[in-house]
């Protein structure tokens, strides 16, 4: 956390139970599209193509978490609300658990663990070279994101690693945008989204550079 964020942070606590109540809210609101989808599944609600429905649709919600992480840290600072940051980790893992099911259910129902094909669509396709790319960049962020793992490695190592999510994020759009075959709006739209909150990633760099 930023040294002015968390400043403010450690002055207002919440109680324990406020703390487990809000953990638990946000939990569950990124838990409930999962169980919406099974469910969407189980009633036979995901249309003509439940398997492309449902590997589109796990897709979308692992690439809306990973916009939703990346809004954190402008909406602490924006609404002054410094605590909203420690909610960026259960937000980012719950992001990678819905691209690694994205990927599963793709890699088992679609190609039924073909994994000669999967190499293949890599090297061919680019949209899934795209996002394999972000996929394996997801994983060392995953693996370090416990109390255990930032202590040994070291805050700004730590720091340092996680600024990969620049890099994922815009290839999960870009990974999005090149299998749309007909009406782009859709991805255009979470890339303009992306645009704003990168724009005000630089924009705040650039205003504390200059306040040093
Ligand atoms: C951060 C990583 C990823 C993100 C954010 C992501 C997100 C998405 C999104 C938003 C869609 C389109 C949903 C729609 O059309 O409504 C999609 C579709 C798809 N993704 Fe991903 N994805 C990621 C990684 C992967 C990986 C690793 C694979 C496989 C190796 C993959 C395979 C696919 C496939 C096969 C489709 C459906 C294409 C079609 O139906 O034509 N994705 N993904």
């Amino acid at each position: 956390m930023d040294a002015p964020l968390k400043r403010v942070a450690a002055k207002r606590r919440p109680s324990k139970l406020q703390n487990n109540l809000i953990y638990g809210a946000v939990w569950l609101a990124c838990f409930a599209p999962l169980v919406w989808l099974t469910w969407r599944g189980l009633t036979g609600d995901l249309g003509a193509n439940p398997i492309e429905a449902l590997i589109r649709q796990i897709g979308v919600w692992g690439l809306r978490l990973l916009l939703v992480g990346l809004a954190v840290t402008p909406a602490a600072r924006i609404l002054n609300k410094p605590r909203l940051v420690r909610f960026r980790r259960t937000i980012g893992l719950f992001a990678f658990c819905y691209v690694g099911l994205h990927l599963l259910t793709y890699i088992g129902v679609d190609l039924f663990f073909d994994w000669g094909q999967l190499w293949k669509d890599i090297l061919k396709r680019p949209f899934i070279t795209l996002g394999m790319g972000a996929f394996v960049l997801l994983i060392p962020l995953a693996v370090t994101s416990t109390n255990g793992m930032i202590r040994r490695l070291g805050r700004a190592t730590w720091e340092r690693i996680h600024w990969l999510v620049y890099l994922i994020v815009p290839l999960g759009v870009a990974h999005y945008y090149l299998l749309v075959k007909a009406d782009h709006r859709p991805p255009l739209v979470y890339a303009a989204i992306l645009t704003v909150l990168l724009g005000w990633r630089l924009w705040d760099v650039w205003g504390r550079r200059a306040a040093r």
